[in-house]
């Protein structure tokens, strides 16, 4: 059996999805330039230093490793950021995805997990299904729709199969302890309200206009572990049934910004401030999966995606590295 490939293995998802894959007893190797990503996190398998951009690093990577099958996680995975660097965005997520698309297809890996977002979907306010039209309304969310494009065309034309995975909001963090969220520049919810507690400032809130019920952002909330579960999952379909795939990765509930923080405030039982301000450019008022289909296809249920689960674990994760 061929080893597993992750790009982008020590961040915030792809570290527990390590974690869990050597739980199973897979060989991992894991291939990162440490962009946003640590070191430190990347224990549960063998890590390559490389960059997705450059084509002779990941060349390498699969010259020297018989690899069967990729999870890609790579990118550039800001919203905001993604506005203002569009050329990064770009050159990151697409010529990242196509250097490593080579990969496959000269090494004839067979399977390949690929990290999209709900942020292809743009702006429905509904539950959104898998079949919806993409129209992604910020650069972010175009480069994951170009990527899903290509490796779509790619699998048919070199006969590789594929599934998508559409994250909504990953949250949360190990039950023990060991992994969690961990940039230098924050930009999620949950990571930020805790950083707002410690340095004694209101949390931001984007937007008071927003065409939901409290006029906030409404987002569907996924604990992280239910996120690396639903890989193994993946793995597992692409290996028996042989076949390609795109499934939605959220909980099918959403909670609004104003939501999350009465929540959090009742979970650590800490009085939070908060200020308005204008809404990011690119910021959907409302993205909440319809779930039901992966559910369905690979038998698959959350079962840490609560908000008291995702807060408490995030708490306790935070305050292990602050
Ligand atoms: N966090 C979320 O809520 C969320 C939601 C939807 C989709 N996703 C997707 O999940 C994936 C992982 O997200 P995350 O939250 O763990 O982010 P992250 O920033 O923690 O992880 C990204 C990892 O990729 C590495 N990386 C970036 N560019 C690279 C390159 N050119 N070559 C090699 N390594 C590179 C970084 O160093 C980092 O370790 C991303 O593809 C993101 O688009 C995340």
């Amino acid at each position: 059996m061929g080893k597993i490939l992750v790009t982008g293995g020590a961040g915030y998802i792809g570290s527990q999805i390590c974690k869990l894959l050597r739980k199973h007893k897979n060989e991992i190797i894991i291939f990162d330039n440490l962009s946003t990503g640590k070191k430190k996190y990347t224990k549960y398998g063998k890590f390559i230093y490389g960059d997705l951009r450059n084509k002779k690093d990941i060349y390498k990577t699969f010259k020297k490793n018989k690899i069967s099958s990729v999870i890609h996680l790579a990118a550039s995975c800001l919203v905001g950021e993604s506005q203002k660097k569009i050329d990064e965005y770009y050159e990151n997520n697409v010529v990242g995805t196509i250097n490593l698309l080579d990969c496959i297809i000269k090494f004839k890996a067979k399977n390949l997990i690929f990290s999209s977002t709900c942020s292809v979907y743009g702006n429905k306010n509904k539950r959104i299904k898998e079949d919806e039209i993409l129209k992604p309304i910020n650069v972010y969310g175009e480069t994951k729709k170009i990527c899903e494009e290509m490796i779509q065309t790619y699998a048919v034309k070199y006969k590789f199969n594929y599934i998508i995975l559409r994250y909504f909001n990953a949250a949360g963090a190990d039950l023990d302890i060991s992994l969690g969220e961990d940039r230098k520049n924050e930009t999620h919810l949950i990571p930020l309200i805790f950083r707002s507690i410690k340095n004694k400032k209101p949390v931001k809130i984007y937007g008071r206009n927003c065409n939901t019920i409290d006029k906030t952002c409404v987002r569907d909330f996924i604990h992280v572990l239910d996120i690396a579960e639903a890989h193994i999952k993946s793995l597992s379909y692409l290996k028996l049934k042989k076949k390609s795939n795109i499934f939605n990765l959220g909980t099918g509930k959403g909670l609004s910004v104003l939501n999350i923080l009465k929540m959090t405030s009742k979970v650590i039982n800490k009085k939070i401030e908060y200020k308005y301000f204008d809404k990011r450019k690119g910021d959907p008022d409302y993205l909440v999966a319809n779930a039901r289909k992966i559910e369905k296809v690979l038998n698959f249920k959350n079962k840490y995606s609560k908000p008291k689960i995702i807060i408490e674990s995030a708490w306790d994760w935070f305050n292990s590295i602050n």
